[in-house]
């Protein structure tokens, strides 16, 4: 089962008005009524609205209480490795019925950056004043310098990202933007403009994992997870061997090919973390589908846009759909299973077998 709120400035919504929204469409769509553990991916519920421990909150909004229920964080990675342990859970043996969730609630008043800032080396970097975009920035500075990379470049990743946004009733921002709109945005962090950077976003998403010989009870259409790769990288950039490849990124990867038995060239659509525009173009490096140094191409060129050689972010990605940080993730797995089901409406990948997100 899948499920996810819309993305945007919900303030109307609270972080667990979204997490009961988004977690009752998945239950729904699974058609399971009970959950034998729940883990939550959250980066920052403390600092966003003052709300920590959000295990046995969920749990009982949700109308479950008693269930075992974990808050997972990682950052902008959080709702990800929720979806790690919920399969460790299931392929363990221990559970058969585990929601995986994200959820973040960041328009709420607090200092977005500050608290965004958080998730970097706070003793080597963010005491010098250094902010998410800035760090973005540097690593967009290190690939123009390493390939030549140029801000037009950038730019048609963001082109890609609103024109297959636009068609995601999810998305915040379902604006078509033309290369000119971009490339006149106002400067966020030299060299990244406003339409280079994902947005401040509300949301929740979740989904409902359960045994692979069970699916078939709940579903014709079963999604299974054939891998899954975790990785870490130095905390600061500057401890980076190259800031221009998100070594993180490639081992992460890696370790998700092999366990899958599959190679970047059998992958038919995938969801990449596309923080700011330059991110995007080094997931596409990192992950093989292209050779490093050929990122900067790729969207320019049409390589990962619908009907290209490798779809990549067909939802709009963390820019037009928006960046819920804890919940992006788990979003992103949606994406997918929308995706392998053949649901995607408008942008829908033709025949899509395998995912990655
Ligand atoms: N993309 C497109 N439009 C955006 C936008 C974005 N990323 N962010 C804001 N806007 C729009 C708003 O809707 C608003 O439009 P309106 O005037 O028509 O209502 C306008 O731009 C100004 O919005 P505002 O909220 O005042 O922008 P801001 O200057 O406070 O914030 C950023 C802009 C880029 C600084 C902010 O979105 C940001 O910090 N993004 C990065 C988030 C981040 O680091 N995430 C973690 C990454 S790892």
């Amino acid at each position: 089962g899948a499920g996810m709120t819309k993305f945007g400035e919900l303030w109307d919504m609270s972080l667990r008005d979204l997490f009961v929204d988004a977690a009752l469409k998945a239950m729904s769509d699974a058609g399971v009524d009970t959950l034998d553990s729940m883990y939550i991916g959250n980066m920052s519920g403390g600092q966003f609205v003052g709300q920590e421990h959000l295990g046995p909150l969920m749990a009982d909004h949700l109308g479950v209480a008693g269930v075992p229920a974990m808050r997972v964080e990682s950052a902008c990675a959080s709702g990800g490795m929720a979806l790690r342990a919920a399969y460790f859970e299931v392929a363990s043996g221990m559970s058969d019925f585990v929601l995986a969730s994200g959820v973040e609630k960041m328009n709420d008043g607090a200092d977005v950056t500050g608290v965004l800032a958080t998730a970097s080396d706070q003793e080597e970097e963010v005491y010098y004043g250094v902010t998410f975009p800035g760090l973005y920035a540097m690593i967009a500075r290190a690939h123009m310098e390493k390939y030549g990379t140029t801000e037009e470049d950038l730019s048609w990743v963001s082109v890609k990202a609103h024109r297959n946004g636009a068609n995601n009733p999810h998305a915040q921002f379902r604006r078509v933007m033309s290369l000119e709109d971009v490339m006149t945005s106002s400067v966020v962090a030299e060299p990244l403009r406003l339409l280079h950077c994902s947005p401040v976003t509300d949301g929740g998403a979740a989904l409902i994992l359960c045994p692979a010989d069970r699916a078939h009870e709940f579903t014709d259409q079963p999604v299974k997870i054939l891998g899954s790769g975790a990785a870490t990288s130095t905390l600061a950039l500057a401890n980076r061997m190259d800031p221009a490849d998100l070594d993180v990124v490639e081992l992460s990867g890696t370790r998700a090919f092999e366990q899958a038995g599959i190679s970047p060239r059998d992958v038919d659509v995938a969801e990449v973390h596309d923080c700011f525009a330059i991110a995007e173009i080094c997931c596409y490096e990192a992950l093989g589908f292209v050779e490093r140094g050929k990122g900067k191409d790729a969207a320019k060129d049409g390589v990962t846009d619908l009907g290209g050689a490798i779809p990549v972010n067909v939802s709009g990605g963390l820019k037009s759909k928006g960046h819920p940080v804890g919940a992006t993730g788990i979003s992103q797995a949606v994406t997918i299973v929308d995706q392998l089901r053949g649901k995607a409406g408008d942008v829908q990948v033709d025949g899509a077998r395998i995912g990655l997100a």
